[in-house]
């Protein structure tokens, strides 16, 4: 399990002095929180490996594991843990060292018990928000964002002056970016935290059910209404309401979105009085609206009521940067989920990674290393394990078609040519579970070209 889905205030004290452990542990447990304690840093990675905690408060001078590697063990395994260093032995130096690799605060020892409460209140309030505003030196990592890329930072500080704010907000990016993660994030920082965060996929459900999940109905609105249902606007009251794949509505349902952000109303199906809402809107998509409002698939109108904040998270070829430490945190997570003891890719494997195009992006990566860790019976990933797709490699490499050698006997090359083409549709819709946009997105191709060819070789299943 990561740090985000643990349960907020369970610390891990760090002290190889039993008096210290003693004194943090019944001040904590007096103060509400889960307190569990480890007299070395040899327990103490032990327990991290195991367990997960939102704090992690450790002494520096332990021997033979001390603070700082107890420190970088915690954040590569479980990024979002606020850790707090303390030491009797409290030098300049240390403290930056502590700092760099993630630490949130340093307190030296001895400190009155109203100064190490008022660090772990304040870490706890700003927990995932902690030193981001200085993009030059800010932790490689924000709620459960991991990235240290200035797109990502900038992404980060986006995300926190947004939150603030009541505004609409749309995210832009390719799919597998992370839009729905800050989506969460957004909510989370937000003074909405604590409402509900409700979800709608506007590709994911058929149009004809749409509506009535988002607006419910009244009671006998249509045949198998036997009872009055809140629809999932209602259901977030008080709270966020992620609209996602927003690009995916018809016109049809946009007008009635747009009467949602204009003014905060429903009327459920069979329903004859209005309904005032309060939810905060962000919505989502990987295609371009502007262009689609070019195209008059999309009304201008709701494109700027959702706009009003734009987040444009860019795709992970973009930044290069970011792929080492994403690889490394998925490698740690599922090197525990599945109970093997992997902690490392192979240069050569890590080199395959940071010079590959990623077309699905950090999900795509997240997917590698999972096989990775699943196929690996080392104790480090090597490139064997390492399944990339085939549609698009690294770019370093020339394309798979080249490296064939025309048989003595020659070919028809019509034939072989649309063999490859076929499967390479075929593929491409595997990947993204039959959404054909995205499919037409990895074969560089529009979305009508895709499907004159799907229709071409008769794969057309008529569901659109
Ligand atoms: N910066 C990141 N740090 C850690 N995990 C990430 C990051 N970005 C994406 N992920 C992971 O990648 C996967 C895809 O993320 P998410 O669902 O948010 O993407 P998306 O942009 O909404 O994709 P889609 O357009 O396909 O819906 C998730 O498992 C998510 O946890
Ligand atoms: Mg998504």
């Amino acid at each position: 399990m990561n740090s985000c889905q643990a349960n907020p205030g369970k610390i891990l004290i760090v002290d190889d002095e039993k008096s210290m452990r003693e004194f943090l542990e019944i001040m904590l447990l007096k103060d509400g929180y889960q307190v569990h304690t480890a007299d070395s840093g040899q327990s103490a990675l032990e327990a991290i490996q195991r367990d997960s905690f939102d704090m992690l408060i450790t002494d520096i001078r332990m021997k033979p594991v001390n603070g700082l590697d107890v420190l970088k063990q915690c954040k590569a395994v479980s990024p979002g843990t606020v850790v707090i260093i303390i030491s009797a032995y409290a030098s300049t130096e240390t403290a930056v060292a502590a700092m760099k690799e993630g630490a949130y605060d340093y307190l030296p020892k001895p400190f009155k018990v109203d100064e190490i409460r008022s660090v772990i209140e304040g870490a706890f309030r700003n927990r995932g928000a902690e030193k981001v505003t200085n993009p030059q030196e800010g932790p490689f990592y924000f709620g459960c964002l991991i990235g240290e890329s200035p797109a990502m930072r900038k992404v980060y500080e986006l995300i926190q002056r947004v939150a603030a704010t009541n505004s609409n907000v749309l995210i832009t990016g390719e799919s597998g970016t992370g839009k729905e993660l800050v989506a969460k994030a957004i909510h989370r920082q937000s003074p909405r935290n604590g409402e509900p965060f409700v979800v709608v996929n506007c590709a994911g459900v058929p149009e004809s059910l749409i509506e009535s999940e988002l607006f419910g109905y009244k009671k006998g609105a249509f045949t198998g209404a036997s009872t009055t249902r809140k629809g999932m606007v209602e259901t977030a009251q008080g709270g966020t309401l992620f609209l996602d794949e927003i690009g995916e509505l018809s016109m049809a349902l946009q007008v009635k979105i747009l009467r949602l952000v204009q003014e905060k109303t429903i009327r459920m199906i069979g329903g004859t009085e209005d309904i005032s809402v309060d939810v905060r809107i962000i919505s989502a998509t990987n295609r371009d609206l502007e262009e689609m409002v070019i195209e008059n698939k999309f009304r201008e109108d709701l494109y700027y009521r959702l706009n009003v904040l734009p987040i444009r998270i860019p795709p992970l070829r973009e930044r290069p940067m970011d792929i080492q430490i994403l690889a490394q945190h998925f490698l740690s997570r599922f090197s525990r989920e599945f109970g093997k003891d992997i902690h490392k890719l192979s240069s050569y494997a890590m080199d395959i990674l940071k010079n590959y195009d990623f077309p699905g992006n950090v999900r795509e990566l997240e997917h590698i290393i999972e096989r990775g860790v699943a196929l690996e019976s080392s104790s480090i990933i090597l490139p064997d394990s390492l399944t990339l797709s085939t549609y698009k490699r690294s770019r370093n490499d020339p394309p798979p078609c080249t490296a064939m050698n025309l048989p003595p006997e020659g070919i028809d090359l019509d034939r072989y040519l649309m063999e490859i083409e076929r499967k390479m549709l075929h593929q491409a819709l595997q990947a993204t579970r039959g959404i054909k946009h995205k499919a037409a997105g990895l074969l560089g191709i529009t979305f009508r070209s895709f499907r004159y060819r799907l229709i071409k070789y008769g794969m057309e299943s008529g569901e659109e």
